[in-house]
């Protein structure tokens, strides 16, 4: 091969597919009808009406054949299921923490860790906020104080790690409040509302070491944890040659729990739970879970599910699938950057972020232009993204009014394994049209809100 020779591969998806689901378009007008309908929330839209779905990558895996094997062997005894034994010896496995309770999923583990180790008046700092996350912190009587860097909130910044925390500001909040008052330090990676941006292994033994010296705990929102694993491995010094596994049982080392929403990482539909090396909090865990959620030996999920994940959490670490994973996001970056469509930088691990201020600059962020730009989207093709800007910060509980986060972003966010390269290409394609008409578009009001959560169930207007 001399001539025309290719110097460098291109990857594939390490799979093939055995079964599909067919989506259809609505027509233009049907597509105006269903957007108003649903008060222009995309979280309100009949899923028959949309044609390529990027509200989110949670839940809505397509599972492998190995996977749906194990379903078959679902034991559905009310106590001691052979799954939990399963799920349980690849939690210890991989994540290497030696106690472990099932959840339904992620938000009922943050329920259960946040009413444990947090007392009315405290504070808790984290890499920046997730929805549900802080509103469980902030549910068991505490203040969330955002330490994450600077660059996180900067969409340009092509920082390798915005994820990171910054120790200075942590370091102000302890010498503020008292490291007495602060019961652990919530740690997400990569962190979703930055744009699935990593934090390094460098920043998380610093982070470590600071919390040890202040007796402060360090625990772990895992949920994503081996796209962070990926991007430490394409992006730190020494860790190149290491497995996607090593790596995520090295990160899991640094911390004294995590909680983790199965519905991503572990490529299932439904599923979470909690895993500690602290046997007293394991214990109230135990406990807490069957008041909840069900015996401790299956936390709300069928003995199929458990089956699921235990497989799940084999297939989540092989290079191959995490590589294509991040590859179809990156993809669709590289594409959406040839039009300078303005996005989160640098790509992120599970979606294209982007830059509503950017994108419609005459739309104030009282008239929720990153809501108005998922509705837009919708409209213009039946693409689902989702807002994650000022209506998902919700209101200060304190003072009531509006938080104004300096992101104001779409998230257009990839289900594993589900849609190929033509569905991105129809998607940049539709997000072009949206910014080429851009000027054209007015902003939204909000109509109904309720009082928690408000980006799930509230309901706009066109201005
Ligand atoms: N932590 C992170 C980082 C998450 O992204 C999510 C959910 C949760 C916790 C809560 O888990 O949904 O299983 O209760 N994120 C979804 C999303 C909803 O679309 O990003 P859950």
């Amino acid at each position: 091969m001399a001539k025309g020779k290719i110097k460098k591969r291109s990857w594939a998806e390490p799979f093939k597919i055995k079964v599909v689901e067919p989506i259809k378009m609505l027509n233009k007008q049907q597509r105006e009808k269903a957007a108003k309908d649903a008060g222009y929330n995309t979280f309100l839209l009949k899923s028959e009406h949309v044609y390529i779905d990027l509200l989110t990558d949670s839940g809505t895996n397509a599972m492998s054949d190995n996977q749906w094997a194990g379903m078959m062997l679902g034991d559905e005894a009310y106590a001691g299921s052979k799954n939990f034994y399963n799920l349980e010896k690849n939690v210890k496995k991989y994540y290497s923490m030696p106690y472990f309770v099932p959840t339904h999923q992620g938000r009922a583990a943050e329920h259960m860790i946040s009413k444990i180790l947090i007392k009315p008046g405290d504070y808790i700092p984290g890499n920046m906020y997730f929805t549900t996350t802080r509103l469980h912190q902030e549910l068991a009587g505490a203040t969330f104080v955002d330490v994450i860097v600077d660059e996180a909130h900067i969409p340009s910044s092509k920082a390798p790690f915005k994820g990171n925390i910054d120790l200075q500001k942590l370091d102000k909040l302890v010498n503020e409040v008292g490291a007495k008052k602060i019961p652990y330090v919530s740690m997400a990676g990569p962190v979703n509302m930055a744009g699935g941006q990593p934090f390094s292994m460098q920043n998380l033994r610093d982070v470590r070491d600071y919390c040890q010296k202040q007796k402060i705990k360090l625990w772990f929102d895992a949920t994503r944890a081996t796209e962070n694993a990926y991007f430490i491995k394409e992006r730190e010094n020494g860790y190149e040659n290491k497995t996607i596994a090593q790596i995520l049982k090295e990160m899991c080392s640094h911390f004294e729990g995590i909680w983790v929403s199965a519905k991503k990482d572990l490529m299932v539909n439904i599923g979470g739970f909690l895993a500690t090396r602290n046997k007293k909090v394991f214990e109230e865990a135990r406990n807490m879970v069957v008041v909840y959620e069900g015996l401790h030996t299956y936390g709300g999920l069928a003995g199929r599910d458990m089956e699921a994940m235990a497989r799940g959490i084999e297939e989540m670490v092989q290079y191959d699938n995490i590589r294509a994973r991040i590859g179809q996001i990156e993809y669709f970056g590289n594409r959406l950057e040839k039009f300078n469509i303005p996005f989160v930088k640098p790509i992120g691990g599970h979606a294209i972020f982007l830059d509503a201020k950017k994108f419609l600059p005459h739309i104030p962020q009282s008239e929720f232009p990153a809501q108005t730009l998922a509705a837009e989207i919708y409209i213009d093709s039946g693409v689902r993204g989702m807002e994650r800007g000022v209506v998902s910060a919700g209101r200060d509980p304190e003072t009531g009014d509006h938080r104004y986060p300096k992101l104001e972003l779409v998230r257009l966010t990839f289900p594993r394994r589900v849609y190929t390269q033509a569905h991105i290409d129809v998607t940049v394609e539709s997000i072009v049209e949206v910014f080429e008409q851009r000027k054209k578009i007015k902003g939204l009001k909000m109509v109904y809100e309720p009082k928690y959560l408000r980006f799930f169930q509230g309901r706009f207007e066109r201005l």
